[in-house]
């Protein structure tokens, strides 16, 4: 344990009262900060970010203290887990922090811009055997389990990935060490509910380009051809040259069966005809449910713990790597057999 860190609070709150620290207090931390104060017993204690505007902002919404730094809240606290919600380039000292503590950790995707940060981290959290989760929503989509089901009896042979959208405003976004691009940043949600729809990748190709004007220094336009495991194949294009969110989400094919899934609703196409069902769960209140009952020792249904978030990462990593380089898509096995 890092010297001058309090000792996490677990077991002496009691099972009804965890803390948890809030790490970036951006437009994701907001909507965290917003579902883990209306479950009982959850208690945003502390929220930390550099912008103190917005660290007062959702600090007064929960009568929780705000920090201008993660360094000065770990010291301040004592927590029961900890919501990192901060860009892309900012992940690594943070995670160090809270392994160093065995704080139990929520981490936003992307886990880095970059792979090797996310291995480095990999590793010690696995190493220090940290319950932790990341930020890969859709898994916890009604929908996505509607369609693992369907898919059970008729499995994908094709996926169409689409994520065509605008980039959002926030100065980090469309920078390329920031944000390691919008395939890292933002297309890793489809390639990682296909990991779960469809399967690992093997391989594949990828290219990209940028547009005169496009924003920042990323690639703004996108498309990989890859091949699965199970011989299914599949395409995924991205861009983020709109004026706002366009088409979102995947179409699968399976023998007699078409779906298309966004984070909204299901389209499920077969003998019968076209059927639309409506999502009946907010993915985000879910996640920090299971995650929440996970640090409590009540429940197992955190569905992206930060091993299996950095399979995504790898595969992303490499689609864009590729994209910006030789075209080639070699998605890493693991460094390290664990
Ligand atoms: N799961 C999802 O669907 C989803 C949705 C939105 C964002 N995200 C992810 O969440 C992360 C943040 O995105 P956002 O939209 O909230 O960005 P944002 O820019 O709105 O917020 C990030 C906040 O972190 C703060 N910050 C920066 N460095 C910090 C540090 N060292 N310590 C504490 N705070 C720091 C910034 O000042 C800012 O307020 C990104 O990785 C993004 O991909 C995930």
């Amino acid at each position: 344990m890092a010297p001058g860190f309090p000792v996490p609070a677990v077991g002496k709150n009691g099972p009804m009262d965890i803390r948890i620290g809030l790490v970036g207090a951006g437009f994701i931390g907001g909507k965290h900060l917003e579902s883990l104060s209306t479950q009982d017993g959850v208690r945003v204690a502390a929220v930390a970010d550099p912008r103190a505007d917005r660290a007062d902002a959702l600090a007064a919404r929960v009568g929780a203290r705000a920090y201008p730094g993660w360094e000065q809240l770990l010291h301040a606290e004592r927590l029961d887990a900890l919501y990192v919600c901060v860009p892309p380039h900012e992940h690594g000292a943070v995670e160090d922090a809270a392994v160093d503590l065995g704080l139990p950790l929520f981490v936003e995707k992307p886990l880095a811009p970059d792979l090797a940060t996310a291995e480095r981290l990999g590793e010690r959290i696995e190493d220090a055997r940290l319950l932790t989760s990341v930020g890969y929503h859709w898994r916890y989509l009604d929908l996505v389990e509607r369609a693992r089901d369907l898919l059970a009896g008729a499995p994908a042979r094709m996926v169409r990935a689409a994520w065509l959208d605008k980039a959002p405003r926030v100065d980090w976004w469309a920078r390329q060490e920031q944000s390691g691009g919008q395939t890292v940043e933002q297309a890793t949600h489809l390639f990682d509910t296909a990991r779960v729809l469809v399967g690992e990748v093997t391989g594949g190709s990828a290219i990209g380009s940028r547009s005169p004007g496009g924003p920042g220094d990323i690639l703004d336009v996108c498309t990989a051809a890859l091949r699965f495991e199970s011989g299914a194949v599949g395409s995924f294009s991205n861009s983020c040259l709109l004026p706002r969110g366009f088409r979102i989400g995947l179409e699968l094919v399976a023998p007699g069966l078409g779906l298309w899934l966004t984070e909204h609703r299901l389209v499920v196409s077969d003998g019968d005809g076209d059927s639309v069902i409506e999502r009946q769960v907010d993915p985000i209140a879910a996640e920090d449910r299971a995650f929440v009952s996970a640090v409590r020792g009540e429940g197992d249904d955190v569905r992206a713990s930060y091993a299996e978030a950095l399979r995504t990462h790898r595969l992303v990593t490499s689609v864009a790597a590729a994209a910006a380089g030789d075209g080639v898509v070699r998605p890493p096995a693991a460094p390290v057999a664990r």
